[in-house]
């Protein structure tokens, strides 16, 4: 008889784990029902829940209690709590990154089999603004891409978020920091948007504004393989930052800007107009129109009913686990090209980039976490 309901477990019972579990409890996930927790240690919270807790995911995801799991632990358990819910066949749904590297991801990615849903929490693509940016410039209407940037600079982060947590912003906890843990969801959108860069140069600053040993800010220049050219500037240090989103196109422009968006279109492409014209200041006439609508949507739910019709009905993955090697390989290019100095042409040599990244994690440990209390509003994490 086919199955109505998925079974769902979750495996940590931090942050962001609890807005996943809230959003199931109160029916924003349908055709789902949490039947077990875990996180390693006893937690309360289980108890509020009433499903059974257990303090190893390997008894989870043993138990026959589930059909699928959420894991939203820290980054650097993804990898070996992926792999083992995989090679049970147990349907994983995975907060982003897939992994420390793409290396580990791309390992990750062969434990999957055939009859196995393997999805990643790239929340982002859910909004509706950049969906609609992602339609543009598929359609053409924007011609030939010239140039993309994004300046995302408003994730800014205090050093408290840091000092309460003993593996966000290390090496060996996240295989990195601004880049893996918050812009990932900006490269993710990126790339989505408009491809791969085939060329990346990057100018990474290591604890500029934190006292943590990974970047917390960069500024990157992309080429892609049209000849357009990027840039991406990212930081957690600037208060209140931009987000600003542009693709320049030879017949129009998109201007994204703290989510409003404007479409200006030209009458006749740069191109053209460039080779044509007789008048020596002219420019292409152009047609502004203001596409801002509502941003507001609860994206994480969206990808949670999305990864249950996936295993229900066998819908498509908005973002399916593979799609999540393309942003941790930009991020990845990004460290690569600051610590040896040079451009990274693309694809990033990944079992290379694992090896100077083991290098790192070799010489990082974990935080002693700072027993002041961290005042914590989810709402204002996302941006
Ligand atoms: N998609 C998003 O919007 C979003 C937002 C925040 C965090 N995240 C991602 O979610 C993950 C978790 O982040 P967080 O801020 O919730 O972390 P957190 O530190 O608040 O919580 C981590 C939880 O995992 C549990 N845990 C740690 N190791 C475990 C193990 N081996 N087995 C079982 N449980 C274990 C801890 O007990 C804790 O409950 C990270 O990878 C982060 O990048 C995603």
């Amino acid at each position: 008889m086919a199955k109505n309901s998925i079974k769902l477990g979750v495996v940590g019972l931090g942050n962001i784990a609890l807005q996943h579990i809230n959003n199931i409890l109160n029916e924003h996930v349908q055709n789902a029902k949490l039947t077990a927790t875990c996180s390693r240690a006893a937690n309360a919270c289980s108890k509020e829940f009433g499903v059974e807790h257990f303090n190893d995911y390997k008894l989870l995801i043993d138990s026959g209690k589930i059909d699928a799991v959420v894991i939203a632990t820290p980054s650097m358990t993804h990898f070996e709590i992926a792999k083992y819910a995989l090679q049970n066949n147990i349907h994983v749904m995975l907060e982003k990154p897939i992994g420390l590297s793409s290396y580990e991801g791309e390992v990750l990615l062969d434990c999957q089999n055939a009859n196995t849903k393997f999805g990643l929490m790239l929340n982002q693509r859910t909004d509706p603004t950049f969906v609609k940016m992602k339609q543009i410039v598929e359609s053409g209407a924007l011609g030939k891409i010239q140039r993309t940037q994004w300046t995302m600079t408003n994730w800014f982060r205090p050093e408290i978020y840091f000092q309460v947590s003993d593996w966000r912003a290390t090496w060996k906890g996240e295989g990195g920091g601004l880049l893996v843990n918050q812009a990932i969801h900006n490269l993710d959108v990126f790339q989505w948007i408009c491809g791969m860069p085939s060329q990346v140069r990057a100018f990474c600053e290591f604890g500029k504004y934190h006292d943590i040993e990974v970047e917390d800010e960069v500024t990157a220049y992309f080429r892609y393989s049209n000849g357009a050219t990027g840039s991406f500037v990212g930081s957690t240090g600037e208060a209140p930052g931009v987000n600003r989103f542009d693709i320049i196109g030879d017949k129009g422009s998109l201007y994204f800007n703290a989510g409003n968006l404007t479409l200006i279109e030209n009458n006749q492409s740069s191109t053209q107009f460039n080779k044509q014209t007789d008048d020596m200041f002219g420019m292409p006439e152009t047609k502004t129109t203001e596409l801002s609508g509502s941003r507001v949507v609860n994206q994480h739910a969206v990808i949670m009913n999305n990864f249950i019709r996936s295993i229900l009905d066998n819908e498509p993955l908005i973002a399916n686990a593979e799609d999540g090697l393309c942003s941790l390989d930009i991020a990845n290019a990004m460290l690569m090209s600051t610590w040896q100095n040079n451009d990274i042409t693309m694809p990033i040599n990944r079992g290379k980039y694992q090896q100077l990244l083991n290098k790192k994690i070799a010489e990082s440990k974990l935080r002693d976490k700072s027993s002041r209390e961290a005042k914590i509003d989810m709402s204002a994490s996302y941006r």
